[in-house]
């Protein structure tokens, strides 16, 4: 048995790595090679991952870094294919919805080389979505398809997928959070930043529809003003740091800090009072932990989040950030209850699904 990873971005890390683990240990004669393609490449967007999440040292690292979709994708593939025809995988795994996804599920398939999805059948239906395209061509051309959400299904046969192809197997960056929850729960983040547990709204925005335009104003001045009511906590990521210059305000309770590792986020996140996203994976963490969770988008390719967690989507409308203090009162405490098979062994049904068919 010959597995290639291919993973890229700061979630990749977290939904790949308990499969890795899992793969290792079913088939230890197999050829377990890890790509990273280099789309993130900040120590903090990247190795500090791979280091916490015991992740091996990549077996290839193709520096591709950051450009146009279309840059980043055509240089991942170009650099790709080498790879794939030296080493001759028996399939080719690719998490989650990023232009590394894309690229790796395109040049496998265009060689013939059988493809597994993890975290398939997500859809948003907003195709202004970078990822959403991304998704769709995953999905289409993926043999191997690991789904985690009821609605998975019903998106996929809509596309017409057969079912044969559906592997429900749970959900792998909860595997991961399940794995390392002695250690976040031990690391005390909010107190090292002077932030009480329990008092604090943690805040993570970067996707382009919110930051790349007049709204991260709006938005940077809601949480200013936000913060006389409650103290705010955000970790800025590099994409919106660069959008930010000169937006930056000196308001006190607004603490605006580097990226953390995950250990360090899971760890604020498992102790905030409410979380404010565009993230897709924190919509999900949050309902595994039952922290209230505000999305501040248009729509969530996780409704799930929404009927079984702790999710409210607020819509893609900076204004909207001035209630959650009374939302937060009104809905009160969740009942823990977090979708089937959300239970830190989906890396083990990949691993099964593997073994029984491959
Ligand atoms: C990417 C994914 C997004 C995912 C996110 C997770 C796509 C289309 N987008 O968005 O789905 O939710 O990762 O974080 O694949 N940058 C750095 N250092 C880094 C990485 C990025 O400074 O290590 C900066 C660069 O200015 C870069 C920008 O961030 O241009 C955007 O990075 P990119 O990987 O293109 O997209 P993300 O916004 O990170």
């Amino acid at each position: 048995m010959r597995i290639l990873y291919v993973v890229g971005t700061r979630p990749n890390f977290v939904k790949t790595a308990p499969v890795i683990g899992a793969l290792r240990e079913r088939h230890p004669d197999g050829r377990h090679a890890i790509v990273h393609t280099g789309q993130h490449y900040d120590r903090l967007m990247s190795e500090i991952f791979l280091e916490e999440l015991g992740v091996p040292a990549p077996d290839y690292m193709l520096e591709v870094g950051s450009g146009s979709h279309a840059t980043q994708t055509a240089r991942t593939m170009e650099r790709l294919e080498p790879v794939l025809a030296d080493e001759k995988p028996d399939l080719v795994m690719a998490p989650g919805d990023v232009n590394s996804t894309l690229a790796a599920a395109l040049t496998a398939v265009k060689m013939g080389i059988p493809v597994a999805h993890i975290e398939s059948g997500l859809r948003s239906f907003d195709m202004t979505m970078p990822e959403e395209v991304n998704r769709i061509v995953a999905d289409r051309f993926a043999e191997w398809l690991f789904l985690h959400s009821p609605e998975a299904v019903t998106n996929l046969r809509h596309e017409g997928i057969p079912d044969e192809r559906m592997h429900m197997v749970g959900n792998t960056m909860i595997d991961t959070l399940v794995a390392l929850e002695d250690r976040f729960r031990a690391a005390g983040t909010a107190a090292r930043l002077g932030a009480e547990p329990g008092s604090y709204l943690l805040v993570t925005l970067h996707r382009p529809a919110l930051v790349d335009g007049p709204l991260l104003g709006e938005t940077v001045a809601q949480l200013a003003a936000l913060a006389q009511q409650m103290p705010v906590v955000f970790p800025v990521h590099p994409r919106t740091r660069k959008m930010m210059e000169g937006l930056e305000p000196d308001a006190p309770g607004l603490h605006l800090v580097e990226p953390l590792g995950y250990l360090d986020f899971l760890s604020l996140l498992a102790d905030a009072g409410g979380v404010l996203t565009d993230s897709g994976g924190i919509q999900e963490e949050t309902t595994y932990l039952g922290i209230p969770c505000f999305t501040l988008r248009a729509n969530t390719e996780r409704p799930v989040t929404l009927t079984s967690g702790t999710n409210t989507l607020l819509g893609l409308d900076p204004a909207s950030i001035a209630r959650i203090p009374v939302l937060m009162a009104e809905r009160g405490d969740w009942p823990l209850d977090p979708p089937p098979l959300w239970d830190g062994r989906a890396a083990q049904r990949i691993a099964d699904v593997i073994g029984a068919q491959g």
